[in-house]
């Protein structure tokens, strides 16, 4: 994408449009899409927009710090980028662009599982902040393998998702034959072929595999044969001991992501997870549950700070992080949002994008009369005018 035409991209709307462009249609909707009826998905930012906010002012906010403290650093913004499946697949070496405008901007990155870049190349980008995201396997020696692995790369987060049992019902790639593929057919090939500037830059990295699954045998060759290979490996055997288990093995901080009630918020905390996701998977997993901001502030208020309470779900704006660190979010994970900066214009895209959330988040804290992210934790829910019928209050309620 041009410079200037770069900077005319005002936010995260822009670049999915731009992202929908330049991608082939089954990608653009893998991106985009959630389960079943999409309700959840729906949910997760009109709920954000139900949340109106509540500005003082007269106070001095000329110096303004938008900085963070979460997974046991300081960085440069309450945000880091969420692992996403494929990315590579949306842009030729997306993954290292992502890490890339990650450590310009000063916030941590984690990687999927089902990513294309060796996880030795992406460590050093973004050093201790980098993250790694575990599917835990049937195959727990092939679990310990990857985490070897992984851990000698330099990755010291590790965040275990846990509402992945079995895969959410996404209509839209039945509709187009993701889930069936193993190799592109002839329709897909004519949905290539109308993305051209995709169709060459992809064209560039071929072939492309997915680095976890080097050296399995078994798992076919190319990327698609073997994501098929590794979602199949998911074990949906996954429960608390096996979580416990997991914690013993792994001497870095852990965080469990897909966490959405209170009570198994606590038995992660229990089980001696550092920290959690309240998540649902960006409305991927199981359609018809509550938006991922609705659960935020009973499970924060269940937790009271005994670990630490990360968020993702429905973050477009820099006004939708103040919201969820209002509600006892300590950071967000973005998805789709810096997935479309990425699939529009790669690392400049995912640059521009974090650019955005910073702008807006700065003008949200300034407008709202405070200065720090500090300032807006402890503030509050005096800081939002949450709906009538948002279903939870606070201890205190506002008038
Ligand atoms: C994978 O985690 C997906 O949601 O597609």
């Amino acid at each position: 994408m041009r410079a200037a035409r770069l900077r005319r991209m005002a936010g995260v709307e822009d670049f999915r449009r731009a992202a929908r462009r330049r991608l082939p249609r089954i990608f653009a909707d893998y991106i985009e899409g959630g389960a079943s009826g999409e309700v959840t998905l729906a949910a997760n930012t009109a709920d954000f927009d139900r949340i109106l906010l509540r500005p003082r002012v007269l106070r001095d906010v000329s110096l303004r710090d938008l900085s963070a403290t979460f997974l046991g650093a300081r960085h440069a913004l309450p945000l880091m980028l969420g692992p996403v499946g494929s990315l590579g697949l949306f842009r030729a070496r997306a993954e290292a662009a992502a890490f890339r405008a990650a450590a310009a901007a000063g916030i941590p990155a984690c990687l999927s599982s089902f990513a294309v870049t060796r996880p030795e190349a992406l460590a050093p980008v973004v050093g201790e902040a980098a993250a790694f995201q575990l599917y835990m396997l049937k195959d727990r020696d092939r679990t310990e393998a990857m985490l070897d692995r992984v851990a000698r790369a330099g990755f010291g987060t590790l965040f275990v998702t846990v509402d992945t049992a079995v895969s959410g019902i996404r209509e839209r790639d039945i509709r187009n034959g993701l889930r069936q593929m193993a190799r592109p057919d002839l329709r897909m090939l004519a949905d290539f072929a109308r993305h051209p500037r995709w169709l060459a830059d992809m064209a560039r990295a071929h072939p492309l595999g997915m680095a976890l699954a080097e050296g399995w045998a078994e798992a076919g060759r190319g990327y698609l044969a073997q994501a098929g290979f590794l979602a199949g490996q998911i074990d949906p055997a996954l429960d608390g001991p096996a979580l416990s288990w997991r914690r013993d093995r792994w001497k870095g901080r852990l965080i469990v992501k897909g966490v959405q009630a209170p009570e198994d918020a606590l038995d992660c905390a229990g089980r001696g997870a550092d920290g959690i996701v309240v998540s649902n998977h960006g409305g991927r997993q199981l359609d018809g549950v509550r938006s991922s901001i609705a659960v935020l502030a009973p499970i924060a208020q269940a937790l009271a700070g005994r670990i630490e309470v990360l968020f993702d779900g429905g973050v477009r704006r820099g006004g939708d992080v103040a919201k969820a660190l209002a509600l006892g979010a300590s950071a967000c994970l973005l998805g789709r949002a810096y997935v479309w900066g990425a699939a529009a214009a790669g690392e400049a895209g995912v640059r521009a994008v974090l650019a955005a959330f910073a702008a807006e988040l700065d003008a949200t804290l300034a407008l709202l009369g405070l200065r720090t992210v500090a300032e807006l934790r402890d503030a509050g829910t005096d800081v939002l005018r949450l709906p009538a019928d948002w279903g939870w209050r606070p201890a205190e309620a506002q008038d």
